[in-house]
């Protein structure tokens, strides 16, 4: 869950996401949006499942959840103690894959208002990324758009959004009439990630 998993910051908000995401069973990595409230969220969502923050591990693959709320903007940003502790992370797991989760996107959408409010300091991170080889893909929310890229064989990636989409390209607010959807991926042992968006079709919500 790549952040602003409430838009209103509430209490009743995180308890309806927490029991709608618990009847899965599976673990649930968040990180917070700038519409969130990690208060909230450190109350509400630090017993499994869900796990705000931190790493895990998947066989050949370390997901890392990384950070960028700043309060009370819409921008992002990682900061200096959590670029020296990325930078820490990627060292210590040099042996494995690696996918960078977080909520601002790190390189330009092409969408002037949304990359006012983007990281802002990218340049930082992409300077880290670059130094870490087995960064295999990074992956955000926030743009509520679709994107997939590839910089330096690293896989750069956005997700719609599970609510209403931004038009893409768009240099003032606007929004597209795609419906909710969401990504997947598969995170290969070799390294590769296999990777799909689905739009969620209204007809086979019941
Ligand atoms: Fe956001």
């Amino acid at each position: 869950m790549t952040g602003d998993i409430v838009q209103d910051e509430s209490r009743a908000g995180y308890e309806r996401f927490r029991q709608m995401l618990e009847a899965f069973e599976l673990p649930v990595f968040c990180i917070p949006g700038n519409h969130d409230d990690p208060v909230l969220m450190a109350e509400l969502l630090m017993t499994p499942p869900f796990q705000v923050g931190g790493d895990a591990r998947f066989g050949e693959w370390r997901i890392l959840l990384l950070s960028t709320f700043q309060r009370g903007e819409d921008a992002g940003a990682i900061g200096p103690d959590g670029l020296a502790e990325l930078d820490e992370s990627l060292t210590r797991f040099s042996d494995e894959h690696v996918l960078i989760c977080m909520h601002h996107q790190p390189i330009p959408m092409g969408s002037a208002w949304l990359d006012g409010v983007g990281l802002r300091d990218a340049e930082q991170f992409l300077s880290i990324i670059d130094r870490h080889s087995r960064v295999r893909g990074v992956v955000w929310g926030h743009v509520h758009q679709a994107s997939d890229r590839e910089r330096n064989k690293v896989r750069f990636m956005s997700t719609p959004s599970t609510c209403s989409q931004f038009l893409p390209d768009s240099d003032f607010f606007a929004l597209d009439d795609r419906p909710p959807g969401l990504r997947w991926l598969e995170l290969e042992s070799d390294g590769r990630i296999t990777t799909e968006v689905d739009w969620v079709d209204p007809a086979e919500e019941s």
